[in-house]
């Protein structure tokens, strides 16, 4: 099987760092949070094709540069064209069925499982499903005894909601869907392909561990906590030069010394935390620079961003305006 990886997306909720970087290569828990998406693939998937858009050289050169364990081709979308204009633009040469993926969600999840339930059941497509309290911002699913997808509302009002079960953005397909999408336009899988696919048998395969979407900064930190609770941050151990508890992990080139960590926080490539500065919970990316004596809590530090000594940040997401 082939894996299709919707990345695409403009990332607005995470702006103003989606101004220079890809939503997919901000490090969370020491990796780019699109490895942490591919981590979930199969060892023997085919090849992973990525649909991408904005800022696709950016992710093309990382990847380029951080081979993963799969071939990986890129088919580049000239103007956005939604999750459904996407997979239609990505769909030469795609396997039957095919796993697809969002590039923002952080999950345990058996994909190998995912695929055999489809076989199994004999159905077009089977969809995780995540359970969450506020199911506003999702597509939600309403299932039968069998956990068959008899319905699918994408973001209704919480009275409209037909359960508590939502899209969780990892999924297999057969082949075949891919001509329901129109092409040559912008669209919604989710919203105007889905719907008319459940009288093909839709099967929902509820995550039982843990799920987040990390496209905003208050996710992206949260998923960054499953992550290193889950040990998939590395060994997570305060370097030799700083104190402080972690976990954290630190990419090459970071000057870290006499800093002092709190918990849940990943230091970016060339970075310099200044001494006595107190970090935690946050993410601090390449090239930025943390003065002496500075307080970061609940945060994400943009690319090449100074946070001057003594300052205190809390609860904020700090980068570059639009260029
Ligand atoms: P926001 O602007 O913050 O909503 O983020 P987003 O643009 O990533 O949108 P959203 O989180 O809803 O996208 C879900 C998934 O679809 C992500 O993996 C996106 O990268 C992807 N995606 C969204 N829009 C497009 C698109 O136009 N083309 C492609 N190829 N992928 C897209």
């Amino acid at each position: 099987m082939k894996a299709l990886v919707l990345i695409g997306g403009l990332g607005t909720r995470l702006r103003p760092i989606t101004y220079s970087v890809p939503k997919q290569l901000i490090p969370i828990a020491g990796q780019p949070m699109l490895y942490h998406v591919l981590d979930l693939l199969p060892s023997d998937v085919e090849e992973v094709v990525l649909a991408s858009g904005y800022k696709a050289e950016a992710i093309d050169r990382y990847v380029r540069d951080h081979p993963p364990r799969w071939p990986v081709r890129t088919v580049r979308e000239v103007e956005p064209l939604g999750t459904g204009g996407g997979m239609r633009n990505a769909a030469d040469g795609m396997s039957d069925p095919f796993f697809l993926l969002n590039s923002d969600v952080i999950a345990r999840a058996d994909l190998a499982a995912m695929a055999r339930r489809r076989a199994e059941r004999d159905a077009i497509g089977v969809m995780a499903l995540a359970s969450v309290d506020d199911t506003r911002p999702f597509g939600v699913a309403a299932l039968d005894a069998e956990d068959r997808i008899t319905a699918f509302v994408e973001k209704p009002e919480p009275k409209d909601a037909p359960s508590h079960w939502i899209n969780a953005g990892l999924a297999v397909w057969r082949r075949s869907v891919l001509d329901r999408i129109p092409s040559g336009r912008p669209s919604s899988f989710e919203r105007e392909v889905v719907p008319h696919l459940l009288d093909r048998r839709v099967f929902g395969f509820r995550l039982a561990a843990y799920w987040d979407d990390a496209g905003t900064p208050e996710r992206l930190l949260h998923a960054q906590r499953l992550l290193f609770d889950d040990g998939r941050g590395g060994p997570g151990t305060v370097p030799p030069g700083a104190t402080g508890t972690g976990p954290v992990a630190v990419l090459e080139g970071a000057n870290v010394d006499g800093a002092v960590f709190g918990s849940y926080v990943t230091v970016g490539r060339r970075s310099r935390i200044g001494a006595g500065a107190r970090i935690e919970n946050s993410v601090i990316m390449d090239d930025a620079e943390i003065g002496e004596g500075a307080i970061v809590t609940g945060s994400l530090v943009g690319p090449s961003v100074r946070v001057l000594a003594g300052s205190r940040v809390e609860n904020a997401t700090l980068g570059a305006g639009p260029s």
